[in-house]
């Protein structure tokens, strides 16, 4: 099997981690979670102290921190200037600010630059995110949009976090929000991806609908 690049989008709670980990194993790609390269930056920011609504600043951490993505075989594992920080960019804090530190221009130019340069080093890869197969990836062998209704996907994320379903709601519609209306490459359904609803579909059915689509594309 030769070069294959699989662009993975949608909201949080849509499955896109689970199946996008799950298509990897399967195809035997390298694994990338865009959203720990937003978090493991905003952890940094927080540490700093710097003011989050202070774009230069920000924007000055994220250029200097020191960030190491899929520091394991399987392509988890992150690092901040040497830290492991894996559980704490998945803490209530770092989610609560990752949508403005994403939202600010050039912290995005630096980890697009980033995931650019690990799909061209990479020979199979499985990349998720909000802005892949738009910007990231253009040029992707597969792209896919994954959705579920906003109870469903409220219900996965507070089942995750073992937290109240109300606040997760509350919260998850917040994120969406700003990341589907920030300036530069919001949440967006590339024209020529692939839409599922995981709303009713079991991870199985959706990572064999995608095995089955790549097939197609030979
Ligand atoms: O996917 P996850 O929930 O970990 O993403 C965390 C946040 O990172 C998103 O809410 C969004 O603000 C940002 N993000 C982004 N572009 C990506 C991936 C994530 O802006 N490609």
């Amino acid at each position: 099997a030769g070069r294959c690049v699989v662009a993975v989008d949608g909201p949080s709670g849509s499955g896109k981690s689970t199946v996008s980990r799950r298509l990897a194993v399967d195809l035997g790609a390298r694994y990338l979670d865009t959203g720990a390269m937003y978090r493991a930056i905003t952890w940094a920011v927080l540490r700093s102290g710097v003011d989050l609504t202070d774009a230069e600043s920000v924007a000055k951490v994220a250029g200097e921190v020191d960030l190491r993505i899929g520091t394991d075989p399987r392509g988890y594992g992150v690092t901040a200037d040497g830290v492991s920080v894996d559980r704490e960019i998945r803490g209530p804090e770092v989610t609560r600010a990752v949508s403005a530190v994403a939202a600010v221009p050039a912290v995005r130019e630096l980890l697009v630059a980033r995931q650019r340069e690990m799909i061209a080093n990479s020979e199979r890869i499985v990349i998720e995110g909000r802005d892949i197969g738009a910007v990231v990836a253009p040029d992707a062998d597969l792209k896919v949009y994954l959705t579920a209704s906003e109870a469903a996907r409220a219900q996965r994320r507070s089942a995750e976090d073992a937290a109240d379903v109300t606040v997760t709601a509350a919260d998850l519609a917040r994120r969406d929000r700003l990341d589907s209306t920030r300036k530069v490459n919001p949440l967006q359904q590339a024209p020529d991806a692939v839409v599922l609803d995981t709303t009713e579909l079991g991870i199985d059915e959706v990572v064999v609908r995608l095995r089955e689509l790549l097939n197609e594309r030979g």
